[in-house]
Formats: structure tokens, sequence, C-alpha cells
């Protein structure tokens, strides 16, 4: 048998914990031959809940799961972890502004930062879920420098399997049919869904994106805008934020990342830029990536960004400029 692995989920009674724990001691993620341990990491008012939480993954009766270990404390949570889940975080309240969340949530991500760089696996990979998540991991990056930058990433996974299953539906065929679409930038309204190096199988043979569609006007317009507000769409419609598309991403997230990307496709994740495409290298911003067996990621390169596109790739990169400024600002106090 497997030696366990060590993953750590933060926001554990929260929602998208809910959804994402199953999947995670399922074997689902890190594979169904990998025993886990698990950290729950939530607040100190949140500890009755986690222990319900606790005892329905006890009942669950998960053949992977070795050990469950709920705490406030993150040093304890981030001890000698292998994998870390940070969905935690501070929800928008009525009122606020999108600026005093930033600043409630980067103060989370220094503070895990921290511990993360004092207790964690330097191996570690980090996937931040929590909102802002481009922001929160580029923070949380910055106060763990004793942990290789390449570690942290935050999810934009949703946003992909969001558009890849607009795509499905418009064409009328199934999910895996769709490859390689990206999503380039931040995780909010102004990330940029492109399908314009995207393939439709279309009874046997790859087609692009664009010809399966045959209606530019759509992709341009009404496309785009579904997946930026795809969100918002879910709260209005549920009542609440989505929580199993975003547990079902995460889990994908990571186990691309440990396991590798299929043959021939890539996905989108947000990641330390290092300039390529012209993007500001340091800004956590989501980019095409293949990842090997052994979950070093590469970008993507040479794929052709036309005036559209780099219009689009802009705008997103100065959005997340404006939040680092903003974030480098609230840490400095
Ligand atoms: P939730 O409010 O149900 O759960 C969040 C949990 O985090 C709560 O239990 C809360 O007590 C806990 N928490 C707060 N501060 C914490 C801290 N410092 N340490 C540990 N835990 C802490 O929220 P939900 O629906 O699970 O969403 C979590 C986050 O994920 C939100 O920020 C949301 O905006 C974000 N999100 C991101 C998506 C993405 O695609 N990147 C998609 C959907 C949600």
């Amino acid at each position: 048998e497997k030696d366990p692995i060590k993953v750590c989920v933060t926001g554990a009674a929260g929602q998208i914990a809910y959804s994402l724990l199953y999947q995670v001691a399922k074997g689902q993620v890190f594979g169904d031959d990998q025993p886990i341990i698990l950290t729950l990491l939530d607040i100190p008012p949140m500890m009755p809940v986690l222990q319900g939480v606790v005892m329905e993954l006890d009942d669950c009766a998960f053949s992977l799961l070795r050990e469950v270990i709920p705490t406030s404390d993150e040093a304890v949570a981030f001890k000698d972890i292998d994998a870390a889940m940070l969905v935690g975080a501070m929800p928008r309240r009525e009122g606020m502004e999108r600026k005093d969340l930033l600043a409630a949530n980067v103060k989370i991500f220094k503070s895990q930062g921290k511990s993360l760089d004092a207790n964690a696996k330097k191996t570690v990979k980090v996937v931040v879920v929590g909102n802002p998540a481009n922001t929160n991991a580029l923070i949380c990056k910055k106060y763990a420098p004793s942990i290789p930058a390449e570690n942290f990433s935050c999810l934009t996974r949703l946003d992909q399997n969001r558009a890849k299953a607009q795509i499905a539906g418009r064409v009328g065929v199934t999910i895996d049919s769709v490859k390689n679409v990206i999503i380039w930038g931040n995780h909010s309204s102004t990330q940029f869904p492109d399908v314009s190096h995207g393939t439709v199988s279309v009874k046997g043979t790859a087609v692009p994106v664009s010809e399966a569609v045959k209606d530019d006007n759509w992709i341009k317009n009404e496309f785009i805008k579904t997946v930026q507000q795809r969100g918002a769409a879910v709260i209005k419609a549920r009542k609440l934020s989505s929580a199993m598309s975003a547990a079902k991403a995460t889990g994908d997230h990571m186990r691309d990342w440990f396991k590798g990307t299929p043959q021939g496709e890539y996905t989108s994740m947000g990641i330390v830029s290092d300039g390529s495409y012209g993007i500001e290298a340091g800004l956590v911003y989501s980019f095409p990536v293949t990842i090997d067996k052994s979950g070093k990621y590469t970008i993507v390169q040479g794929l052709e960004v036309d005036t559209f596109a780099r219009e689009k790739m802009d705008a997103t990169a100065n959005e997340l400029k404006q939040e680092m400024t903003t974030a480098l600002e609230v840490c400095s106090d």
C-alpha cells in the first residue's frame, strides 16, 4: 500500500468543502489507490459545525481515509501537508465594497502564506479557491518565500468547465468532445473565455470551435458574457453561490496538477506569470498549461493572439494589477 498523503482543506465547514471533501476522500482527486490524511481548517466559531462534517466523514466509511484532523489552528492544519485547497474566505456581506472584501481576505492569505512557509512540505501544491482567488494566491505566495512560486495556483477551472458546457450545449455534443478551451486572466467578470484555439469532435473529427458553432457573433458576445456572469446567475437562481460545481472544478484542478493533463490537451489555471503573452511577471494570471506526469506545468506557448483577444487579455491583466496594488498596501500595515 502507498504511504498516505496529507491534504488540507480550509473553509472546511462551508458549502464548497462539503462537496469537495467527498471527492477527495473517495479517491477521485489523488487516485483510488492513494490513502489520505485530511486536515480541516475553519475559524473557531465554526468548530461545532466542523465536528458535524467530521461525523459525516466517519459515517461515509471511506476506504482511503486514514485520519481526519479538524482544527482552527493554521500551524496544525498545514503541518507537513502535500496539498492545500484554500477554500475558506470571508463572504461578501451586503453593502460591502469589493475593496473591503479584498482587504479582509488578503489578510487571511498573508497569515496562511506565512504558516504554509513555516509548516508545509516545500513540495506542497496550493490551490486558492477563496475570492479574490488570483490576488489571494499572489499574497499567499509572497509570504511563503521558502516554497517555490510555481507551487501556488488559483482556481479558474470552474470557468473553463462552464465554457466547455456552453459550447457542448450549443453544438449538441457530449462535454468530452470539447477540448482546449482557455480562460485567460482573473477569476472575475473580466476573465477572457477564449475558444479560438479550441476544438469540437464532430462525428469523430476534431474541428475548430468556430467551425462547429458557425456563429462568430455568439462566440464574441453572448458566450463570453454567459461564462463571465455564470457565478452571478447561479446565485440569483439558487440564492447561494456555486458550490457543487466549484468543488468539482477544484478536484479537476488538483487531479490534473498531480497526475498530468491528457495527451494533446491543455487546461487553464491561475499561476504566477513569467511574462508569457506580455502579461506582467509576478501577477497570478490564468494561462493554458500542460502538466507532465511528475506534476510540473508548462505554459502553452505560441498561440496566436489577435486584436480582439489582446484587448481582453490586457483588460483582465489591468484589473489584476489594481488588485495587486491594493493588496500590497493592505498587507504592508
Ligand atoms: P462558505 O461561506 O459556505 O464557506 C466558507 C468557509 O470558510 C466558512 O465555513 C468560513 O467560516 C470559513 N473561513 C472564513 N475565514 C476562514 C479562515 N481564515 N480560515 C479558514 N476558514 C475560514 O463559502 P463557499 O461557498 O464554500 O465559498 C468559499 C469561497 O470560494 C468564497 O470566497 C467564494 O467566493 C469562493 N468561490 C470561488 C470560486 C472559484 O471558481 N475560484 C467559485 C465559487 C466560490
